[in-house]
C-alpha cells in the first residue's frame, strides 16, 4: 500500500482539465459494444473502472482500439468471453452490464475486487428476474460473482425502491433486448447519462416526467466526446474555497443539473464558484464557508461529493447537517463510516444520527487517514491536508487510480510545487 504525504500550501492558481465523466465513459463503451458498426469516443476518463470495461467489451467480442486519446470500437457482435469478466472497484459496470448482458444469447461470469464482492447486487437482480433474466449469484447471497445466462426478456414496468441511475440504467439496458417496452419509475430524479446517450444513438427511449419508456432496438454507431466529470471537479472547487488566494478554472466539464447539486450546495454555504453551462467552465476563487443543511431530496444530484462536501462542511463556521444518507453505505466504502473514522483521525467532530451526518466545523489538524481502498475519500483528505495545521499522510493513496490517475500531477500544477 502507498502513503502520500500532503502538506499544507499558500495558493492554487491556473487551469486545469479534469478526467473524462465516468459515467458517461462506462455507457458509451456498453452503448458501442452493443452498436452494429463503428463508434469513435474521444476523451474517456482514463481510471482503472474505466479500462476494466474497456477490457470488457473486447473479451465480449467488441474490437477496442486507442488511438491518441480516441478509443474507436466495433461493436455488434457479442460472444461467450472464454473469461470472467472483471469489473475491478466499478458498481456502474457490473450493474450496467448485468443489464445488458441479460437479453444477449451468450453466458457469462462477472466479478470484481473485495469491495464490489460486498455491494448489494439484489437491487439488480430482483428487477431483471422480473424481465425473465437468468441471474445467478454463485453463492446465492445476492453478492457477486454473477452468472448470467442471456434469456429471451418482456417488458416490466418498475418502480425504483430507492433513487440509483446504477439501477435504473440496468434495467434500461436489459430493455433494449426485451420483447416489449420497458418502463421505469423513478422516485427522486438520479443522473440522466444513460436516456441522453441511448436517444444519441436513435433508440426510441421516452422520458415523461418520471416515467422513462425505452423501446426494444439495439443502438446506432455513434461518435461522443466525454465532457469532463463535475464529480472530480468537486475536489477543485473546495480546494479553491477553501485555500487561501486561490483562483482555479476548469474548462470543459459535464454540468448537467443531476449532476451539479454539491455546486448549489456550495455556493449556499458561501463559496465563490461561477459557471458557464455552454462552455462547461468551472471559475473557483477562495471564499469562507458558512455552514448548511442538506435535505435528503438534494442528496442524489451531490451522490458522489459527500467525501469532500464533507471536507467543505469541516472548514465551515458552524454545524453542517447531511440527510438521507443511506446509499452511503453501500458505495466503494460504507462512507459513513470512512467519512467519519478519518476527519476524526485529523481533528475534525463527526456524529452519525441514523442516517444523518453531522459535521462541526474547526481547524484541520493533520495526521495518518487511511482510503480504505476508496478513492473519493483519499482525494478529499488529500484536499483537506491542503489547509491541515500539519501535513496528512494517505494510506492507500493507490485507490485514486479508480477514477483520477493525474490528481497529483494537478495538485502539482495548480500549487506550482512538488507533490
Ligand atoms: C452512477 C450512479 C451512482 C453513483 C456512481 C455512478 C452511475 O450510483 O454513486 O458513482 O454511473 O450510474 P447509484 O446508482 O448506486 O446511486
Amino acid at each position: 500500500m502507498t502513503i502520500q504525504r500532503i502538506n499544507p500550501i499558500s495558493s492554487l492558481t491556473g487551469r486545469i482539465n479534469v478526467p473524462g465523466d465516468k459515467s458517461i465513459s462506462h455507457r458509451t463503451l456498453m452503448l458501442a459494444a452493443l452498436a452494429n458498426g463503428n463508434s469513435e469516443i474521444s476523451g474517456l476518463n482514463t481510471g482503472q473502472d474505466v479500462q476494466q470495461t474497456q477490457l470488457i467489451i473486447s473479451a465480449l467480442g467488441a474490437k477496442v482500439e486507442n488511438d491518441k486519446g480516441t478509443c474507436l470500437v466495433e461493436g455488434g457482435k457479442l460472444k461467450t468471453p472464454n473469461q470472467v469478466l472483471d469489473v475491478g472497484n466499478s458498481g456502474t459496470g457490473i450493474r450496467l452490464l448485468t443489464g445488458l448482458l441479460s437479453g444477449i444469447p451468450i453466458r457469462t461470469v462477472i466479478d470484481g475486487d473485495s469491495s464490489i464482492q460486498s455491494r448489494p447486487m439484489d437491487r439488480v437482480i430482483f428487477p431483471l428476474r422480473k424481465m425473465g433474466a437468468d441471474i445467478r449469484s454463485k453463492e446465492d447471497n445476492g453478492y457477486a460473482p454473477l452468472e448470467i445466462t442471456g434469456k429471451e426478456l418482456v417488458g416490466i414496468e418498475y418502480e425504483m425502491p430507492m433513487p440509483s441511475a446504477q439501477v435504473k440504467s440496468a434495467i434500461l439496458f436489459a430493455g433494449l433486448s426485451a420483447q416489449t417496452p420497458t418502463t421505469v419509475l423513478e422516485t427522486q430524479p438520479t443522473r440522466t447519462h444513460t436516456e441522453e446517450l441511448m436517444t444519441m444513438c436513435g433508440v426510441d427511449l421516452k422520458t415523461n416526467q418520471n416515467k422513462i419508456t425505452v423501446a426494444p432496438g439495439r443502438p446506432e454507431p455513434f461518435k461522443h466526446k466525454v465532457e469532463g466529470d463535475p464529480s472530480q471537479a468537486a475536489f477543485w472547487a473546495v480546494a479553491g474555497t477553501i485555500v487561501q488566494n486561490s483562483h482555479i478554472e476548469i474548462e470543459n466539464l459535464y454540468l448537467g443539473p443531476t449532476r451539479t447539486g454539491f455546486i448549489a450546495v456550495l455556493q449556499r454555504m458561501g463559496a465563490d464558484l461561477q459557471i458557464n453551462p455552454e462552455t462547461g467552465e468551472l471559475v473557483i476563487r477562495s471564499a469562507q464557508l458558512q455552514a448548511t443543511h442538506v435535505a435528503a431530496h438534494e442528496i442524489p444530484s451531490m451522490i458522489d461529493e459527500i467525501p469532500i462536501l464533507a471536507v467543505a462542511a469541516a472548514c465551515a463556521e458552524g454545524t453542517t447537517v447531511f440527510e438521507g444518507l443511506s446509499e452511503l453505505r453501500v458505495k466503494e466504502t460504507n462512507r459513513l463510516e470512512t467519512i467519519q473514522s478519518e476527519l476524526t483521525h485529523i481533528g475534525i467532530a463527526v456524529e452519525i444520527d441514523q442516517d444523518s451526518l453531522i459535521i462541526h466545523g474547526g481547524p484541520i489538524a493533520g495526521g495518518n487517514v487511511n482510503s480504505h481502498g476508496d478513492h473519493r475519500i483519499a482525494m478529499a483528505c488529500a484536499v483537506a491536508a491542503l489547509i491541515s495545521e500539519s501535513s496528512i499522510h494517505i494510506e492507500g493513496w493507490e485507490a485514486i487510480s479508480t477514477s483520477y490517475p493525474d490528481f497529483t500531477n494537478d495538485l502539482e500544477c495548480l500549487s506550482g510545487e512538488g507533490v
